[in-house]
């Protein structure tokens, strides 16, 4: 049963039959060379090796894990940047909902170099175990090791767990990291914290799959197994089926030919904007090289509509959109009877506020194609483990063919120690 479908008739005008002929012939040799694992960064395939021979052990180990942090945490810390978080937030937040529920409230730190935002954790930890004695933990989640933001966030946190539990402190941490090597390591084995693998063959923006992802989504009261054999599930039919990966990268590749040069990745769903900000990232740092790719930008609609809108509509034609859809419909909630009737709607009262916003995503679509923007539409049939598993390995099948049709390695990211470089000089470390 397919529970991720693409709708690209949205976008498929916009294609001259020939250009289209044409790359859909170069996804399918890109796809040929990532299955051969002939490709650039063949080394970084991984992502594909986890599904085609899970290790079940851990998977369960994870699960027993996870269950035992709910027990004992009311709050659960995620300590990590870039791919080492956007991947559980994105689970998170789908899944769990955006308002606190009845296992840990999971809280994210180390994803950027904010004093004043760790200072209010720090105080809001601090006021919640005087005031309710909540029970807190930790992730810190870092497959170099070395990276600033997640590094300095773990070096103040960890002070506070010394603080506030004293020898139990390495009880309540655990580090995701490299199999061997670096500071995470060092330090889980000096103070003995539990300890999980990102593997050598998996990039931090591909490892959602892997500890770095399930640990967090697990404490969160997510069913991994469902979203780890979602994924596999899609892995297996497409690779015998690989169409709907291969017409979706061919699409970003025409419209990219021709001149596209953003994408704007949306959904109708708070829920979904983090899953927005996964795709962002997965995108940019895969394709974004030697002047290539499209810039990915995750927006949250309607919202947006009230920002954006205007520029999506008549602003430069250099726009394609992605919308990240659900089917099924995510509550019955309708708007209920005004008080006097006199704010005009009445006509909406019995309306669920599902229909009203799958009515908004519609008029948006049909207006922003009328205004030259090709939509891909990526549909879930509904919003839960085993769909979203299936979209995160769509996303990541899509993005290393597409990166492949631009005769690049998706799976680098060359560009990110530029900005790196300039900070260290700037605060005066030793080697930079
Ligand atoms: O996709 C990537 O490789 C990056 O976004 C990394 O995940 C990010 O830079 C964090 O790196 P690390 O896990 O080494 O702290």
């Amino acid at each position: 049963m397919e529970r991720v479908t693409l709708d690209l008739l949205q976008a498929t005008p916009f294609v001259e039959t020939s250009q289209w002929h044409r790359a859909i012939g170069r996804a399918e040799a890109s796809f040929e060379s990532l299955k051969q694992e002939t490709g650039p960064g063949s080394e970084w395939l991984g992502w594909r090796r986890i599904l085609k021979n899970p290790d079940r052990e851990l998977l369960a180990r994870l699960d027993t894990h996870a269950r035992q942090i709910r027990e004992d945490s009311d709050l659960f810390i995620v300590c990590g940047i870039g791919g080492s978080y956007l991947g559980s937030r994105a689970v998170v937040e789908a899944l769990a909902g955006s308002f606190p529920g009845d296992g840990p409230t999971i809280l994210f730190a180390g994803h950027h170099l904010s004093g004043r935002y760790l200072q209010q954790l720090i105080d809001f930890l601090d006021r919640e175990v005087r005031e309710r004695g909540s029970r807190v933990s930790m992730n810190v989640i870092s497959k170099s090791g070395t990276t600033l933001e997640t590094a300095l966030a773990f070096r103040t946190l960890r002070n506070w767990f010394d603080r506030v539990y004293g020898s139990d402190a390495p009880s309540r941490i655990v580090a995701t990291t490299a199999p061997e090597g670096g500071v995470l390591n060092r330090l889980a084995s000096q103070f003995g914290y539990q300890r999980y693998v990102i593997p050598n063959d998996v990039g931090g923006r591909f490892s959602v799959l892997t500890p770095v992802g399930l640990l967090p989504s697990g404490v969160a009261g997510i069913d991994t197994e469902a979203l780890f054999e979602g994924a596999r599930a899609v892995f297996l039919r497409l690779e015998a089926v690989p169409k709907p990966v291969l017409e979706h990268a061919a699409l970003r590749y025409c419209l990219h030919e021709q001149g596209r040069a953003i994408d704007l990745i949306s959904s109708f769903e708070p829920n979904l904007s983090a899953l927005s900000g996964w795709a962002q990232q997965l995108f940019g740092e895969s394709e974004g090289k030697s002047g290539n790719g499209l810039f990915p930008a995750s927006i949250s609609y309607t919202t947006d509509l009230h920002s954006i809108g205007q520029m999506v509509q008549q602003g430069r034609r250099n726009l394609i959109e992605t919308i990240l859809e659900v089917e099924e419909p995510l509550s019955g909630l309708v708007p209920g009877d005004g008080v006097s009737g006199e704010d005009g709607l009445d006509y909406l009262a019995d309306t669920p506020y599902h229909e009203i916003n799958r009515q908004a995503l519609e008029g948006t679509v049909e207006a922003h194609r009328e205004g030259g923007v090709p939509v891909i539409r990526v549909r879930l049939n509904r919003l839960d483990e085993g769909a979203l598993g299936e979209l995160i390995y769509h996303f990541e099948l899509i993005t290393a063919v597409y990166v492949y049709m631009l005769g690049q390695n998706p799976f680098d990211q060359p560009g990110v120690e530029e900005y790196k470089k300039a900070m260290y000089r700037n605060l005066g470390k030793g080697d930079a």
